[in-house]
């Protein structure tokens, strides 16, 4: 089998994207092992589940740093710490400048919790019922210096149903999440190390 891609995780709460990768990554044929959890947040749910997994974690909270340009290189000194050569947004609640989405194009993933294009931003189970949507779903992209934008690696589908809350739709889109989010690793991952 080739090597494994070392992959980090970057979340600011409960982490259960996170928890998909790591779970998915047990598996011995994965093409990547979650080798890093980093926080911004120090209270982040997520970095307790990570440490019960084994994996890593580190914490790098923007209130420390000047700017975020000092931040970013923060988080770059403990991913290169790690030799971590590819990141999974997983939740992570920083909008990162474009230098930094530059420097890591093509080795940086993010998950909507929307059909990107439609439905940018936050919110997006609101505005899916707002907006009168028969469909809904997820989508995990490389991440561009444009925010939710850059290239589509997969997309779930799930329906609107009547009656739908916000929270009953979140908690329906979350269930693909977790499947989508690792097969869109198992397949970028592949590709990098030429599996
Ligand atoms: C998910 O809905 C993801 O799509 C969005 O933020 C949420 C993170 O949830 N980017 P979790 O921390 O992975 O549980």
């Amino acid at each position: 089998m080739s090597r494994r891609l070392r992959v980090a995780a970057l979340i600011s709460g409960r982490g259960s994207n996170m928890a998909a990768l790591i779970e998915a990554a047990r598996a011995p044929d994965f093409p990547a092992e979650i080798a890093l959890v980093l926080s911004n947040r120090r209270d982040a749910a997520g970095l307790e589940t990570a440490r019960r997994a084994g994996v890593a974690t580190e914490i790098v909270e923007s209130r420390g740093f000047p700017d975020r340009q000092a931040f970013e290189a923060a988080v770059e000194a403990r991913l290169a710490a790690h030799a971590v050569e590819l990141i999974c947004l997983a939740g992570f609640m920083r909008v990162l400048s474009a230098p930094f989405a530059e420097r890591w194009r093509g080795r940086a993933l993010n998950i909507h919790p929307s059909l990107l294009p439609e439905l940018r931003g936050l919110d997006t189970h609101a505005r899916a019922l707002a907006a009168g949507m028969k469909e809904h779903g997820c989508t995990v992209h490389f991440v561009e210096p444009e925010l939710d934008a850059g290239p589509i690696v997969a997309q779930a589908r799930v329906p609107v149903l009547p009656g739908d809350t916000p929270e009953s739709l979140a908690a329906r889109v979350l269930v693909e999440e977790h499947k989508l989010y690792p097969r869109a690793l198992a397949k970028v991952a592949a590709t990098l190390v030429g599996g």
